[in-house]
């Protein structure tokens, strides 16, 4: 029997108040789908018995656990390919000239999930720009879900995960072969840093940054988180920074402080009054 109206309501509550995330009707299916698995673990007939076993408190973590399962995730290696062509073809050569009187350089993908976009960035780098692995660089991953960021930091991925936009030349030079995966390389994969960030909650105090990925994470989130973590984001870019959202996804005259720069088949933001 597909969970009811209250216990839909009982989940949609728990992603919303925990990360900020709106669970659109249509995907009261997919929540079902998403929570089976923890039910079954947990020697449970069915998801509604589940989700009462939530609503009667907070027994080893199993919030954490239903949050974590219920948060869309779907991500992949150069997902959407044309930012990612228009940081080989002019931002990190950009970066590198502006940057070059201290040779450091910090990329942020905010809402990593498993660690796919940010290792796309570094292959970009490694094989147009290796001369920058020898900067002081950082490409941090953060992301809500444990789940994820687990993924993330072993770095191994199967094949269905690798087909769907990884070229055949990056995976000759940066991933070999790991059982039944396809493991990134050591050197690549120390450029990464993933850490948990929940970023509906106060920001610990972060370094300046120049180029923020956070592409398809606001189009999940109320109105008033996205605008807590776009003033956030106005905050720690620097002001000739480069942020990437979503292909779905623009700011709205609300968002003040950045504007839109269209690029090639792409489009990024800067912040407004930045140089
Ligand atoms: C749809 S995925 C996008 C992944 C990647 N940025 C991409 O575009 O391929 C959205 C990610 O945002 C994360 N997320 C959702 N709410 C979050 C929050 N409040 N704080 C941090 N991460 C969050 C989810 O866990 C998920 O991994």
């Amino acid at each position: 029997m597909p969970i009811n109206e209250p216990e839909f309501e009982y989940v949609r509550e728990l992603t919303r108040s925990r990360a900020g995330v709106v669970l659109k009707e249509k995907e009261r299916f997919l929540a079902e789908a998403r929570l089976t698995p923890l039910a079954k673990q947990n020697g449970l007939g069915s998801v509604s018995e589940f989700i009462g076993l939530l609503q009667n408190g907070e027994p080893n973590g199993l919030h954490d656990l239903a949050l974590d399962a219920l948060l869309p995730k779907d991500t992949a290696f150069f997902r959407d390919t044309h930012p990612f062509e228009l940081l080989r073809t002019h931002l990190i050569r950009n970066l590198e000239m502006r940057r070059s009187h201290e040779n450091r350089l910090r990329i942020w993908c905010a809402g990593c999930s498993s660690g796919q976009e940010p290792y796309s960035i570094a292959m970009v780098i490694g094989r147009y720009f290796s001369q920058l692995l020898k900067w002081d660089i950082e490409i941090y991953g953060t992301d809500i879900s444990t789940e994820a960021l687990e993924i993330a930091q072993r770095g191994s991925y199967n094949k269905i995960e690798v087909n769907r936009g990884v070229p055949s030349n990056y995976l000759k030079e940066f991933f070999h072969s790991d059982e039944n995966n396809w493991a990134l390389n050591d050197d690549l994969k120390k450029v990464v840093v993933f850490e948990p960030l929940n970023l509906c909650q106060d920001w610990p105090e972060l370094e300046k940054i120049d180029m923020i990925f956070m592409r398809n994470v606001l189009e999940h989130l109320t109105p008033e988180r996205r605008k807590f973590i776009l003033e956030n984001v106005r905050r720690i870019i620097k002001p000739d920074g480069y942020l990437f959202l979503g292909s779905r996804e623009t700011l709205e005259e609300s968002d003040i402080g950045f504007q839109m720069v269209p690029a090639e088949k792409s489009v990024y933001f800067q912040p407004t009054g930045g140089f």
